[in-house]
């Protein structure tokens, strides 16, 4: 059994319709790159994009192929062009350490001036990216919008909290076979979305620094797949290997 038959097993929803994502009064389609599209506000939400990753780390000698700001961007103007959204808020850890912002390739930087010129555009700090920069747009520690808190860490105790940093990722068990992908997840208060960038790890939601995060009795999981995002029963759920 592939991921994929694992998760089609696992979800209840038509496979011709996007998963919605009901949180706090708000509908947010999720797309199988890992963002979600605001379609009330025409405004797409990524977290943790962490460009600039692995040209830092072979900066520091360790040689792996930096190629992961480019594929990120790709399809991070591809998921404007499909919306057609006028706004990106960008959940925090959009790079990868501070100085990222000045390591930017010329392909990798004119493709994201051109997002941003048709585009309004939200920086929100993270742990990786603290400081406020220069390459335009608004940068900022949280926005809120509409009843809804916008932030890179998530916590307990706040209504209608969107935020990022979790990585998150469903481990699902059926039929003794095992699938785990990034994931949504949110309960009334929090929602957090998956890490967005194209060499970021995961942790699973099942692991304690996650699941306190959440109250389990209001838990809706949404698998991002290959071509679209599944629905994940939290039943199918499990423990065992839990990331990064
Ligand atoms: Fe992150």
């Amino acid at each position: 059994m592939t991921w994929g038959q694992a998760a089609v097993a696992a979800t209840e929803t038509d496979a011709a319709e996007p998963v919605v994502l009901h949180f706090a009064d708000h509908a947010f389609e999720a797309l199988p790159s890992g963002a979600l599209f605001w379609r009330a506000e025409n405004c797409l939400l990524v977290a943790d994009l962490h460009l600039e990753k692995l040209s830092s780390f072979a900066r520091r000698g360790q040689l792996l192929p930096p190629y992961d700001t480019g594929l990120t961007l790709k399809r991070l103007e591809a998921d404007l062009n499909a919306t057609g959204a006028t706004e990106l808020i960008a959940l925090g850890d959009s790079f990868h350490r501070d100085e990222g912002t000045a390591t930017l390739g010329e392909t990798d930087r004119l493709r994201l001036e051109r997002m941003m010129h048709r585009t309004r555009w939200i920086w929100i700090s993270g742990n990786h990216d603290p400081a406020p920069h220069t390459l335009g747009g608004l940068c900022t520690a949280e926005v809120k919008r509409a009843g809804l808190t916008l932030t890179h860490h998530p916590r307990r105790g706040v209504a209608g909290l969107v935020a990022g940093h979790l990585h998150p990722a469903a481990h699902l068990s059926i039929n003794g076979r095992s699938v785990r992908r990034p994931c949504f997840v949110h309960d009334h208060n929090l929602l957090v979305l998956p890490a967005y960038g194209s060499a970021t790890g995961t942790l699973n939601i099942m692991a304690p620094d996650a699941a306190t995060l959440f109250d389990w009795a209001g838990l809706s999981v949404a698998m991002v797949g290959k071509d679209r995002v599944y629905a994940v029963p939290p039943k199918r759920l499990v423990a065992g290997y839990e990331g990064w």
